[in-house]
């Protein structure tokens, strides 16, 4: 498939991108205690570089004012050598690169533990939401000399960013953090400039971006990341007449680009109806792309980056052929699979995410990025795979997911693989769990694997059963045991009846079970 409109070039601001992808933040829980950047970071980057237009790097703190971030820092001088390297690296294959500016605070800290030692600065403390807070520090009003600070925080950040070769800048003021809440009316009642009228929501960003024009250069590109929709359970979100009319107002203002998200904070976990950023395998994905349709018939003088679960190259390609936004901006994607631009362009196969969200769970746990399905997603490596002079002889003995991993990455690395798979198909539990309609993303990823195997050298047998003699007449040099895990059998009265089975049986012979009155457990 030819994609007409994911790789043309686009022009934001003065700059040219090579195509419409970019490669959004991701905060991989990699930073030095004094804020400087680290080589994972660096390398994190460097590897998502090919055919990408756009990167727009990790979030880095802007201000040191308000607590310790585990962040990378661009809140001091000492950050301009390290952000350079970083810069460079973002650029060694032709993207351009933006650093994501941003000040921690808002109702966001509420949530997470990681960032307990944070004052939770607020632009209004007097909500509900507030009066059962169980933080460590209580939240604070911002008074307008704070403003002030952080102002000048961001636009001096600005400044170090250009000077350490930033291509431009995104400011984040998307989802509950600070800059969001001050643009969402549940959370903003003051009665000051900075609050009230809508003018007076956006004069705390639009105060930025003047800044960061006045420091930089009235040419230097400006990102502006917020939330087109917010559904706030208190009600007072933002509706889509105010995220569009926020979109004209900072596009007024001379930005490069608008990247909206929709965000919800419904206290509804995993419910259907929540707009999200990051929708995961039960929320549709694109869910921001009715809210780009209408921005784009609004606002005409910058441009329209879309984000939010959007996994495939054609639906991405889609939405820029039909209009609907003129960037695309991947996060999870990227992560699955670094070469998921150039797979597409090359008409390859990608590694597909499954939107599980591990990465978000390690994130916001504060650990080290994982990827369910990459377990190469930190690889030091600078490009394919480490390849072995001695090749070993491997036995794999099981076929699910871990088994077809284990066995790709000893063969690609050039050793002699055999996987043993007791049923007659490959694919372990990822075959009854992509059954159901919903998991599409499964079956995406069962498919990936089997045409993986199916090119590789890897030899497969199924439908034969390993056990310990075979080991020993086989000697291998190498035995990864990749069996999988079984359902969880509940010891409860009446278990062994026959008509009490576990999910995989269940899934596998649906059909016999229809019409018939059933009880699940869990
Ligand atoms: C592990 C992880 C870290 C992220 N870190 C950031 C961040 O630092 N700044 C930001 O604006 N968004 C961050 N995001 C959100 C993504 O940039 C993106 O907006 C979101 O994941 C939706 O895109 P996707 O569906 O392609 O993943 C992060 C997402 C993930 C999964």
């Amino acid at each position: 498939m030819r994609y007409n409109n994911l790789f043309k070039p686009v022009t934001i601001g003065k700059i040219n991108l090579k195509n419409r992808i970019a490669f959004s933040s991701v905060g991989i829980g990699s930073y030095n205690s004094d804020g400087t950047i680290t080589d994972e970071n660096i390398s994190f980057v460097r590897a998502r570089t090919k055919e990408i237009g756009l990167i727009i790097t990790t979030a880095a703190a802007s201000s040191y004012r308000y607590g310790k971030l585990k962040f990378i820092g661009a809140y001091d001088d000492v950050f301009i050598s390290g952000l350079s390297e970083f810069a460079r690296a973002g650029r060694c294959n032709g993207a351009k690169v933006f650093l994501q500016l941003f000040v921690m605070g808002g109702p966001n800290i509420l949530a997470d533990d990681l960032f307990l030692d944070v004052v939770p600065w607020v632009p209004s403390t007097d909500l509900s939401i507030y009066k059962n807070w169980t933080g460590r520090n209580k939240p604070k009003e911002l008074k307008k000399n704070n403003i002030k600070e952080l102002i000048d925080d961001y636009v001096q950040s600005a400044g170090r960013a250009k000077e350490a070769g930033f291509d431009g800048v995104e400011i984040k003021a998307n989802e509950d953090y600070l800059l969001a809440a001050f643009l969402t009316p549940y959370f903003n009642k003051r009665t000051d400039e900075y609050g009230g009228s809508l003018d007076n929501m956006l004069r705390f960003p639009v105060e930025i971006i003047r800044g960061i024009k006045k420091l930089c250069g009235s040419d230097y590109p400006i990102g502006f990341k917020y939330n087109v929709y917010y559904d706030s359970p208190e009600g007072d979100g933002v509706n889509l007449d105010m995220g569009i009319k926020i979109g004209e107002l900072i596009a007024n203002e001379g930005i490069a680009y608008l990247h909206i998200t929709p965000y919800g904070r419904n206290n509804v976990p995993y419910s259907l109806m929540e707009p999200t950023i990051m929708p995961n395998q039960y929320q549709p994905g694109n869910n921001v792309i009715p809210f780009a349709e209408h921005l784009k018939a609004s606002v005409r003088n910058t441009l329209i980056m879309v984000a939010s679960g959007i996994l495939k190259p054609d639906e991405a390609d889609r939405f820029i052929g039909e209009g609907k936004a003129d960037l695309v901006a991947i996060a999870r994607a990227l992560i699955a699979d670094e070469y998921w631009a150039q797979n597409a362009k090359d008409n390859k196969r990608f590694r597909p995410c499954t939107k599980c969200y591990v990465c978000l769970h390690e994130a916001t746990k504060g650990d080290i990025l994982k990827c369910s399905v990459n377990p190469d997603v930190l690889a030091k490596r600078k490009s394919g795979p480490d390849t072995v002079n001695t090749a070993k002889k491997v036995i794999v003995v099981g076929g699910g997911p871990g088994g077809i991993m284990s066995a790709l990455t000893a063969s690609m690395r050039g050793h002699a693989v055999t996987l043993y798979e007791k049923n007659e198909y490959i694919g372990g539990g990822l075959v009854p769990g992509s059954m159901p309609e919903i998991k599409y993303e499964f079956l995406d990823l069962l498919h990936y694997y089997r045409e993986e195997l199916r090119e590789s050298k890897v030899k497969v047998i199924t439908g034969f059963k390993v056990n310990q003699r075979f080991i020993k007449k086989i000697n291998p040099d190498v035995l990864i045991i990749a069996i999988g895990a079984e359902p969880l059998n509940i010891n409860i009265p009446g278990r062994d009846h026959d008509n009490q089975i576990d999910v995989f049986t269940a899934i596998h012979n649906a059909d016999s079970y229809k019409n018939k009155k059933i009880i699940i457990v869990g």
